[in-house]
């Protein structure tokens, strides 16, 4: 089989829906390698990174030039990868028009392959701004990280007729797939048998198109993960290991190699 040298579309992944398929979070380019690696072809940059990189505890300070930044390191790390970029908090949600620009900020200077915002049927005229501007939207509906602290809080979203709303809502205003975040798993379910566009669950249950975690979850690096994550690896554990050592080589003499005389 040809290996392709064009990155995965928008219009790729829609057609993948009711295929499962894995999409994982990324913020650099040693990592996002990584995810190309091992077979992962979508990539999400998402805000997350203000949490599990840069030490805030939540994704609000998280700011435009963040989330290009990390997204063009993503975007070097990686030959043909989809790159989603999440549209941080305060850069959307004023107007369409903001949408947009910030949009095409993460688009021309960032080289994201498609944006993210969070956000249902309130969001519908931005994610058809943006589409209508020719960027490729990934809606994101019930727990929103953004506004959880200052909104309806971390709970497991189980209205079920507000979700079925949103995510037709999403549909019709052009996402190419939507991100269910922390929904009841029969509600999943149902959403993801209604709506033509892939579902990306994420503590939504086993019946969303596709799933996605945080990196930092699934290696093991971030201290505090939520419950429905897994752990594949403990890098944590590794690095202090390995930084343990090395400082003890240092202390000891025993690095670097004292030169062998001739
Ligand atoms: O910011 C993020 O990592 C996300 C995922 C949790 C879906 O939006």
């Amino acid at each position: 089989m040809a290996h392709r040298t064009t990155r995965l579309r928008a219009t790729e992944i829609t057609a993948r829906k009711g295929t499962a398929f894995p999409v994982m979070t990324a913020y650099d380019a040693p990592f996002a390698r990584c995810a190309e690696a091992a077979g992962i072809d979508v990539l999400l940059v998402g805000d997350s990174l203000g949490m599990v990189v840069l030490g805030y505890t939540s994704t609000t300070p998280v700011d435009l030039e963040d989330m290009i930044r990390h997204t063009a390191a993503v975007v070097r790390g990686t030959k043909t990868a989809h790159v989603i970029a999440d549209l941080p908090f305060g850069s959307y949600e004023a107007s369409d028009a903001d949408a947009v620009t910030s949009a095409i900020a993460l688009v021309k200077e960032g080289s994201a392959s498609s944006v993210k915002l969070e956000g249902g049927a309130e969001m519908a005229a931005r994610i058809a701004a943006i589409v209508g501007a020719g960027i490729p939207v990934c809606a994101h509906i019930g727990l929103l990280p953004q506004t959880a602290p200052i909104g309806d809080g971390f709970a497991l979203r189980r209205d079920r007729d507000a979700l079925l709303h949103d995510a037709h809502a999403v549909a019709d205003a052009g996402a190419y797939a939507v991100v269910l975040e922390v929904v009841e798993a029969d509600i999943a379910a149902e959403i993801t048998s209604q709506i033509a566009i892939p579902t990306i669950g994420i503590g939504a249950g086993p019946s969303c198109d596709a799933q996605v975690l945080v990196l930092h979850d699934v290696l093991g690096l971030y201290p505090d993960p939520p419950k429905f994550a897994k752990a594949y690896a403990n890098l944590a554990n590794d690095a202090t290991n390995a930084l343990r050592a090395y400082a003890g080589e240092v202390r000891s003499g025993a690095f670097p190699p004292r030169r062998v005389p001739r």
